[in-house]
């Protein structure tokens, strides 16, 4: 993350500069979060069918020297992957990305969070959807939300900018917009709230989302009183408020509404090498494919430029590009 000059940035056909990527290391997760995967788990893909280290390395460079500045580590659950923190020791070093982000369920991570800081990863986010117990357990199958609160303070110790992503669930962690939301009044947290998504390895769960962005708001704010509307980062998928006096802030991410899609910079690579250049699309480009035909950088730029070229207009146009409704696992695009 040394500083180089500012690169321009490839813009997209809507005018959309692509500055960000977000890389799935794996497609494999210790958890079973049951808007992402079924009870079962999903099929996982043969080893050799997920990147390697040294592939992801390529086409990052690749990338950066198309004016991407920003990576985002996801999964599955990236620390489930064998050595990590070396890729990201190699990820944080290539000039020109200036920034390396993390999402992870937080199970695994705490061992890791001094190394993260002295890497320089510039925040973490936890997927933390409840700190109850017993709802912990329901959503993800898993009885582990102890080793998640840990790991949530030793990186506010670490002084790492810490978010925390809820989805908000009918009927499963309703009582959780309040109460995480309480965490931002002494802690220095981002909370944000997600809309449920149809990615979970089956299709839509329910008929109709009951929990949407408006009715978060509202709901929120019929219990905290009127929220103070804070500025949003360029390129932002959540409109982020503060509670009046509270030390964090709290943002609702329309994920399935697709609001924010005119300022979207982003792109996502899957564990096998797949390019989206939305999370609605079912992928425009085998990179994997690419490189274990001996693509030469040039070609890889090439078809890059190309996908950029013809992205959809928004998460809407996206899916309707699919000839199959929106049903793999988040585990295998990373959110
Ligand atoms: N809908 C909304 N968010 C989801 N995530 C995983 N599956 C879904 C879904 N079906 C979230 C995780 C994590 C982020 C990477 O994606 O909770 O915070
Ligand atoms: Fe794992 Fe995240 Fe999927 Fe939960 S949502 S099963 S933590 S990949």
């Amino acid at each position: 993350m040394s500083a180089q000059p500012q690169q321009t940035y490839i813009y997209d056909n809507h005018g959309r500069p692509i500055s960000y990527v977000r890389l799935a290391v794996t497609d494999r997760c210790n958890l079973r979060c049951f808007y992402c995967m079924p009870a079962e788990g999903i099929k996982y893909v043969p080893r050799k069918q997920l990147l390697s280290y040294e592939e992801m390395e390529r086409i990052l460079g690749v990338l950066v020297a198309m004016g991407i500045n920003k990576l985002r580590i996801t999964g599955g659950e990236p620390f489930v992957r064998q050595d990590l923190v070396g890729f990201l020791e190699k990820a944080a070093s290539i000039p020109g990305l200036e920034q390396v982000h993390i999402t992870t369920n937080g199970v695994l991570t705490a061992p890791y969070i001094d190394q993260l800081k002295a890497i320089g990863i510039r925040s973490i986010n936890l997927s933390i959807d409840t700190l109850d117990r017993e709802r912990f357990h329901l959503i993800t199958r898993r009885d582990e939300v102890h080793k998640v609160e840990a790991t949530m303070y030793k990186i506010l110790d670490a002084g790492i900018p810490l978010k925390i992503n809820a989805v908000v669930i009918e009927g499963k962690n309703e009582e959780d917009l309040v109460l995480l939301s309480k965490l931002t009044k002494n802690l220095p947290i981002g909370v944000r709230f997600i809309e449920e998504m149809p990615f979970n390895g089956e299709g839509a769960h329910y008929p109709k989302l009951k929990w949407n962005h408006q009715k978060m708001l509202t709901h929120l704010e019929q219990h905290f009183g009127s929220l103070e509307k804070i500025a949003d980062d360029d390129h932002s998928t959540s409109r982020n408020y503060r509670i009046p006096g509270h030390l964090g802030t709290i943002g609702i991410i329309p994920a399935f509404s697709r609001t924010f899609c005119g300022t979207c910079n982003r792109i996502r690579i899957t564990s096998q090498g797949l390019l989206k250049t939305c999370l609605y699309d079912r992928g425009v480009l085998d990179i994997r494919e690419l490189l274990r035909n001996g693509a030469t950088d040039h070609l890889i730029k090439a078809s890059f430029l190309k996908a950029f070229g013809n992205r959809a207009r928004d998460g809407f146009a996206a899916e309707s590009r699919r000839n199959t409704a929106v049903a793999e696992s988040m585990s295998e695009i990373g959110g």
